[in-house]
């Protein structure tokens, strides 16, 4: 049994279904705002527009090459487009270092273009020429599909010189600079425009694609009428076009206050990006776990976890001193724990604190900590996906999804489904599909679209 001390300590993060939809009516109003030219630079869901206009039929066929930067890893992959709605996936993982994370923007495409030299290299296709396709996910505006000019780092990145520059341009200068490879950079797209591409690779009803993952964030198709910010000449020929939300920045204008924790607050003002990306801080695995964190902070200075133990400042001491000490993923293995067992819990707690035998108490209670922050969570980003379906033209909507918050959390789909039940209008038909590889497969598809298009 839980006390119900606890279930109090965790209230503040369940959403009442007035929050809920006061959230949800909160959410569709800075939609509406980024689409229009006249409230888009006062909004903070940007909708900025991709100049992806065409989803791919399935029957998109050639070689080409990804890059996918934005998460914690980097990687280059070579994807063959086959037809049939298939395609194969060859791919490289490189670390970005923490330094590089936080250095010069030209150090950061030297590192990305020296990769890419290699990755070619070991493919043997140095003669080659190969179309590209950089998955930068980060909030760009682009100009056009290869044009992204980065309005602001996100996710802990924060190199100089990039901002306000068009990122296509430094990939295609470094890339010039080392000269030893034929490469062009044909499309710019965000990890979410590379998740719902793909998904709708295999689906044609795919309209909306999201990202829970180190970051949180989803685009969808509007009506190019509804798009402002669209170049008019892309009108003419075009009925649609993928938008991309950016709704990490939701809450920049207060909106998400009513809801926020104190735990949110402190998160934000420890990040390096104080009072920036704030949905984002409620949502994706860069923060839960920190958010956990500050949660059992709280609950052992109340003596409400670990009560028999006289080591409970030492424990506090461990998770005062380092942000990341409980990791996003721990929330994810605690969820999927088996009762009265608790094997997983056990060990976490055994490998933080040194703690042999956490009672079944003490293991409820964290699981039940975790619980609430990633049902948040959940609900908050279900609010955000509603509000896309619920735009959507179709009656049917499939909803492509990645990150790996959304993939390893047992109960993460689930927790969507039913606030999704909720809001999603009535008449529509909705569906969540796991998208394969948005980054790599995605950024083909843009490529290929792209030059089926021309
Ligand atoms: C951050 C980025 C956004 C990206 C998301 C998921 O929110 O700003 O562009 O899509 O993370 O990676």
């Amino acid at each position: 049994m839980l006390d119900a001390e606890v279930r109090e300590l965790m209230q503040p993060f369940v959403l009442s279904d007035y929050q809920v939809q006061e959230v949800y009516s909160r959410f569709c109003l800075e939609v509406a705002r980024g689409l229009k030219r006249s409230t888009h630079p006062q909004a903070n869901v940007k909708c900025f527009p991709t100049y992806v206009q065409d989803l791919p039929t399935g029957d998109e066929m050639g070689k080409y090459l990804a890059l996918d930067l934005g998460g914690t890893n980097f990687r280059v992959l070579l994807v063959s487009l086959k037809g049939h709605h298939d395609a194969t996936v060859d791919s490289q993982i490189y670390a970005v270092p923490k330094d590089l994370m936080v250095g010069s923007g030209v150090q950061l495409f030297d590192h990305i273009a020296g990769c890419l030299a290699k990755f070619v290299e070991k493919h043997d296709m140095k003669t080659a020429y190969l179309p590209l396709g950089f998955t930068f996910s980060f909030p760009c505006v682009q100009l056009g599909l290869k044009e992204g000019i980065l309005v602001r780092w996100t996710k802990g990145f924060d190199c100089a010189g990039v901002e306000g520059e068009d990122v296509g341009r430094m990939l295609h200068e470094a890339i010039q600079r080392r000269g030893d490879a034929d490469i062009a950079v044909v499309a710019i797209l965000n990890d979410t425009t590379g998740t719902l591409m793909s998904c709708a690779h295999r689906n044609a009803d795919c309209r909306v694609g999201v990202i829970v993952g180190t970051g949180c964030n989803a685009c969808y198709v509007e009506d190019v009428e509804n798009v402002d910010l669209l170049r008019a000449d892309f009108k003419k020929s075009k009925r649609s076009v993928i938008v991309n939300a950016e709704w990490g920045a939701f809450g920049e204008g207060g909106q998400l206050d009513f809801v926020r924790t104190e735990y949110d607050r402190e998160v934000d003002e420890k990040s390096i990006n104080r009072a920036e990306q704030l949905f984002e801080k409620m949502t994706a695995g860069m923060y839960l776990g920190n958010l956990v964190r500050l949660v059992l902070l709280r609950a052992l200075e109340r003596k409400l976890i670990f009560k028999q133990s006289s080591r409970r400042p030492e424990f506090a001491g461990v998770l005062q001193r380092n942000e990341e000490v409980f990791e996003t993923r721990y929330i994810s293995e605690i969820e999927d724990d088996s009762f009265p067992e608790f094997a997983s819990t056990r060990k976490i707690v055994r490998n933080l604190f040194g703690l042999e035998k956490a009672s079944v108490e003490d293991c409820q209670t964290l699981r039940y900590i975790c619980e609430c922050v990633a049902k948040r969570a959940a609900t908050l980003v279900a609010i955000g996906v509603s509000g896309l379906v619920n735009r959507t033209s179709n009656r049917r909507v499939i909803v492509g999804m990645d990150g790996s918050v959304y993939r390893y959390h047992p109960k993460f789909d689930a927790y969507m489904r039913q606030t999704l039940q909720k809001l999603v209008k009535a008449d529509k038909e909705w569906d969540i599909m796991l998208s394969e590889d948005g980054s790599g497969r995605g950024a083909a598809l843009v490529a290929a679209v792209a030059s089926k298009s021309k």
